[in-house]
């Protein structure tokens, strides 16, 4: 241990890679390389998670080293092994990259024994671990055979999984209850920059929420609005079309069933519209699918029936103005399919007005991120993170588990 000064920052009090030796050590890495993949082939469409890793593995030349990670979940498409994200990994690290088709069984266990420094070994897919996918407190977790089998054979966890902070899950929670625990280089980069926007947001400051996941992003814009850290919240989206639908627009028989699927989700989207009305925009037209082309409507003129696609280009507009006038812009999944180039105005829109400023910019979701990569415009942004969920949990007030972990692991061990 080199240096046990701990930042003053009290919240954040966890120790990093560069403050602990980790020469001829076993250190077990958890990264989080969940990528998008081809439905049909199963092959990583984008990498990025995967090259993110890279700054920490490097430091890591003078270990042993073991790199764990989730993709996807047990029963879902994207559900894989991690025999491909080894191959890439290679592509980056100047270590030689090894993968074992075992998590915590003998041969993964053999495999880590004889490991040698300057090596990196990738274990399967964590979540073919039954106990990885329980959702418990730390000291549950902590106890688990996964732990329990992993621990033994550590001397040292780094997390480098910032996407994964936000989950209650064994490679989270529970090997930092039992294993000496730091960050890594990215955890480290990916808080500074979310300290930034959440503690000391230059005003105005201004989120932009879209994506699919409107059961979860409904309560996160509410917490946001609620610690007042943003002055406006722009929607697009699944997310904004069920604000839409709770505010009397009709999209047709069959999307409004859709809109509708859980049973309080418009009741929670109507208590946070009449609550923080001034501070939610919402689209005035959209840009829906008719006869193979993008039309764009204003609402009222009828959308029933025709697939929404996008925010509409009026919108896209407003949007890009508000964004431009603003000094701290937040923003997280997709505001259309932007995979469907005639649809991708809104996300485009946000992401190059987000480019041309001079404010704190942050792009989260895989997607978004991703996308302004595409773009060329991923330099011109103050951060873009690997984390969509977790980045929304931290912005909203909440605690991160996977951080809280750290902070625990630093106090124990100073009180050593
Ligand atoms: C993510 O992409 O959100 C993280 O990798 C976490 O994955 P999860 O949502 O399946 O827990
Ligand atoms: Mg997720």
């Amino acid at each position: 241990m080199r240096n046990l000064e701990l930042s003053s920052d009290t919240e954040f009090r966890f120790l990093t890679i560069d403050d602990i030796v980790t020469r001829g050590r076993t250190v077990f890495v958890r990264v989080d390389v969940n990528c998008p993949l081809d439905p049909s082939s199963k092959q990583i469409i984008d990498d990025t998670r995967i090259k993110m890793t890279r700054e920490t593995l490097e430091r890591l030349q003078d270990a042993k080293v073991i790199v764990g990670s989730h993709q996807g979940r047990p029963g879902d498409e994207d559900f894989t092994s991690l025999e491909g994200h080894a191959r890439l990994l290679q592509k980056y690290v100047p270590q030689r990259v090894k993968f074992v088709e075992d998590t915590i069984g003998p041969e993964a266990a053999r495999q880590i024994v004889n490991l040698k420094v300057g090596e990196v070994l990738v274990l399967d897919n964590l979540r073919l671990c039954s106990e990885e996918n329980v959702s418990a407190p730390p000291d549950i977790l902590a106890k688990t055979i996964m732990v329990q089998r992993l621990a033994r054979l550590l001397d040292v966890y780094v997390n480098d999984a910032f996407a994964t902070a936000h989950r209650l899950q064994a490679s989270i929670v529970g090997l930092p209850r039992v294993v000496q625990a730091v960050a890594g280089k990215l955890m480290a980069r990916e808080l500074e920059a979310m300290k930034q926007a959440y503690y000391d947001p230059r005003r105005p400051s201004v989120y932009v929420i879209g994506g699919a996941k409107a059961e979860d992003k409904l309560p996160i814009i509410d917490n946001i609005l609620k610690t007042g850290r943003a002055d406006r919240v722009l929607v697009g989206g699944v997310v904004a079309n069920t604000f839409l639908r709770a505010s009397g627009v009709s999209f047709g028989e069959a999307e409004n069933r859709r809109l509708e699927k859980a049973p309080d989700l418009l009741e929670k989207a109507r208590a946070i519209l009449a609550k923080y009305k001034e501070k939610i925009v919402l689209p005035r037209d959209l840009a829906i699918l008719r006869d193979g082309k993008r039309v764009d409507v204003s609402l009222g003129q009828g959308i029933e029936g025709d697939p929404v696609r996008d925010i509409g280009k009026e919108t896209s507009d407003e949007y890009a103005q508000i964004i431009k006038a603003a000094k701290t812009v937040v923003s997280s999944g997709p505001l259309g399919v932007f995979e469907e180039k005639q649809f991708d105005v809104g996300s485009r829109t946000v992401l190059e007005a987000m480019a041309g400023e001079d404010a704190f910019t942050v792009v989260g979701g895989g997607h978004m991120g991703s996308y302004a990569s595409m773009l060329g415009i991923g330099q011109r942004l103050s951060h873009v993170s690997t984390a969509g969920g977790a980045m929304l949990t931290f912005l909203a007030g909440e605690e991160l588990p996977g951080v809280r972990a750290l902070v625990e692991s630093a106090h124990r061990e100073i009180a050593r």
